[in-house]
């Protein structure tokens, strides 16, 4: 530690070796104990808890002193290391062997009673984000914050020795399109104009690239204006990468060793590498998601050679007319109960399921020990068709099945979640430490939204096709074309995504028509890009890594919100600033902004009337 004028050792510093020394140390008062006139407290730093007793027959004037003390009032203590009374020993303390018999007291400052207690677990969100800054001196949190710093610190590290070098870009920039809305910036000195904050830096780790840099990386914060989930903030964290006359499979190496050197850093294991990679069209086939969880089975099958000429007319109709039968089995869940049955048809209907139910098959005994195939479809299959069935799933007794007919996508979305929540209800992921990172690759370039009917970018639009389906770019053929994209998942999360660019000014102003950008609105949009290409642009690539992703993953937590020291709440505010908040009138004229909003006035005569 370095050495300073408040102490001389942290909380978690004395051990036996020390017994017999003078030490000084500093903290909040953890818990205190009046054991018979004699007080024994915790002092807590950020390093741990040290044991501190005042005994009157030692020093009567502080012991009497120590009775007034408050937990988290914050003390100066020296005093004399001593042996606990044999039988009083704390094996779970690094400092459980000792304590400090006070000599001196110094109150650094007082506290009042916390709106909550620290050594409970808080459900209430609310009250943990107004005092975050009491939140935060929790244990858990505290250490979160810790491995955060550890595991941002390998990565640079890590980049540095490989040659990137780390570069800021601008937060007051113009629009990238990442797919999210932007939060935008009125810029007084040009009035009616506004900035975007940056949902990633996209073009200008691009426009480093054209200028010769090589290799940049950045952690850097994004902003996107999108629905909140656990594992999304409106502000967050990137580690930015791109790098010039680089193919895919370099950049793979570096994020997996990336990857492993953080892992390293913050939890102190060997991620075994190369990871496992997967194509898009895998990934959905077999688990429904492009973030597959790997680390359950309950995979996706394809049922159409068994149900091709079924005699349950709406699966042969579904695979006549070029849809897609699709079945998991559930295997040991035919107990599953009314509730958790409600719950799964809730879900596949929020996926996009149309009917209001999923057609299923539950393999019981009865009460005579007949194996029963409970289902409102089993009598509508031949002998046939049954035996390929169970055989073609290994269903046994106790398993229910799930199927799905319909649209390939909506199958995917639907038998995709459903086996989510399968797994969680089954809880097959409860105390699994499995790490499964793997690479999905070969997305599809482009997707086609039906509410804009024209194509959009399923990375961004400066994703490069794969060189063997250019041609299909701007044919009737678009959506088969697939990108030079990757994302590395682990256990069911997208820990970050990229690409190799397109570098060519010919075959981005294609790329941007094909996304309906005609010529006028890319020069204004993407002028700058366009001209760099001009002027001699590098082949190359990247990825950003989700950082917040990332420390949430290492340090075993399931939100962002607790690797995070100031996070926004579900309806994105901060509690504790309450922000956003409102301005004055005057401010929106200086920022030539006008607002329709008018807050909400308690009509109380037309109360009283009514
Ligand atoms: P992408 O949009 O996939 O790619 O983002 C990269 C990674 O950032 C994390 N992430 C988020 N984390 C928390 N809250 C959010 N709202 C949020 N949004 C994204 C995810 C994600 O995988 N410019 C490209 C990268 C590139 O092509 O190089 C990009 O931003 O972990």
């Amino acid at each position: 530690m370095i050495p300073n004028a408040y102490r001389t050792v942290h909380c978690n510093e004395v051990r036996k070796s020390h017994i017999g020394q003078t030490v000084t140390l500093c903290g909040w008062v953890n818990s205190a104990r009046d054991h018979g006139g004699v007080i024994f407290l915790d002092l807590r730093d950020r390093e741990g808890l040290t044991q501190v007793v005042f005994r009157p027959e030692e020093n009567a004037d502080l012991a009497a002193k120590s009775h007034d003390l408050r937990d988290e009032d914050v003390l100066q203590i020296t005093g004399k290391v001593a042996a606990r009374l044999a039988g009083t020993e704390n094996d779970k303390l690094g400092t459980g062997d000792v304590e400090i018999v006070a000599t001196e007291m110094k109150i650094l400052n007082k506290a009042d009673v916390l709106p909550f207690q620290l050594d409970r677990e808080l459900s209430n969100e609310d009250l943990r984000m107004k005092y975050r800054y009491l939140d935060l001196r929790r244990e858990r949190l505290n250490r979160n914050i810790r491995t955060r710093h550890k595991i941002t610190n390998a990565a640079r590290n890590y980049l540095d020795a490989a040659g990137f070098v780390e570069v800021e870009t601008p937060i007051l920039s113009n629009p990238t399109p990442e797919g999210a809305r932007d939060f935008l910036v009125p810029a007084r000195l040009s009035p009616g104009k506004f900035f975007a904050l940056p949902q990633a830096p996209q073009q200008y780790k691009q426009l480093m690239m054209v200028a010769g840099l090589e290799r940049y990386f950045q952690i850097a914060r994004c902003f996107r204006d999108e629905d909140l989930r656990a594992d999304r903030q409106p502000e967050f964290t990137q580690i930015d990468i791109e790098a010039s006359f680089i193919q895919r499979d370099d950049i793979v190496t570096l994020v997996e060793g990336l990857l492993a050197a953080m892992f390293k850093a913050g939890r102190g294991i060997d991620v075994p590498l190369p990871f496992p990679r997967m194509t898009y069209q895998e990934a959905m086939d077999r688990y429904g998601s492009d973030k597959p969880d790997t680390r359950f089975g309950i995979e996706i099958n394809d049922m159409a050679d068994v149900f091709a000429n079924s005699g349950f007319k709406i699966f042969k109709s579904t695979l006549d007319n070029g849809g897609v039968v699709r079945a998991i089995n559930a295997k040991g869940f035919a107990g599953i109960t009314t509730g958790q049955m409600i719950r799964l048809n809730e879900l596949a209907i929020e996926a996009g399921m149309k009917v209001k139910q999923l057609a299923f098959i539950k393999v019981e005994r009865d009460a005579n020990g007949v194996l029963e195939y409970k289902s409102p479809l089993w009598k509508f299959f031949g002998e046939e068709e049954k035996a390929a069935l169970v055989q073609k799933l290994g269903v046994e007794e106790n398993d229910i099945v799930f199927f799905y007919a319909g649209e390939w996508e909506d199958a995917c979305n639907i038998l995709g979640r459903v086996r989510l929540e399968i797994a969680h209800m089954q809880q097959l992921t409860k105390d699994s430490t499995a790490l499964n990172f793997l690479w999905v690759v070969d997305f599809p370039l482009l997707a086609f939204d039906a509410e804009s009917n024209g194509w959009v970018a399923v990375h961004h639009p400066f994703t490069r096709p794969k060189a063997e389906d250019e041609h299909l770019l701007g044919t009737d053929q678009n959506g088969k074309a697939r990108a030079e994209a990757y994302d590395v998942v682990l256990n069911g999360y997208e820990l970050g995504g990229g690409s190799i660019r397109i570098h060519e000014g010919d075959l981005q102003s294609k790329m941007f028509s094909v996304l309906g950008i005609g010529p006028e609105e890319q020069r204004h949009k993407f002028g700058h890009i366009l001209d760099a290409f001009r002027f001699g642009a590098p082949p190359h690539g990247g990825l950003a890594l989700g950082l917040d992703r990332i420390a949430m993953l290492v340090s075993g937590e399931d939100s962002i919100r607790e690797v995070i020291a100031f996070p926004k709440n579900n309806k994105a505010c901060d509690l504790m600033t309450d922000s956003p908040t409102n301005v004055d009138f005057k401010q929106l004229r200086e920022l030539y902004v006008q607002s329709t909003w008018k807050p909400k006035v308690k009509d109380e005569a037309a109360d009283a009337k009514a």
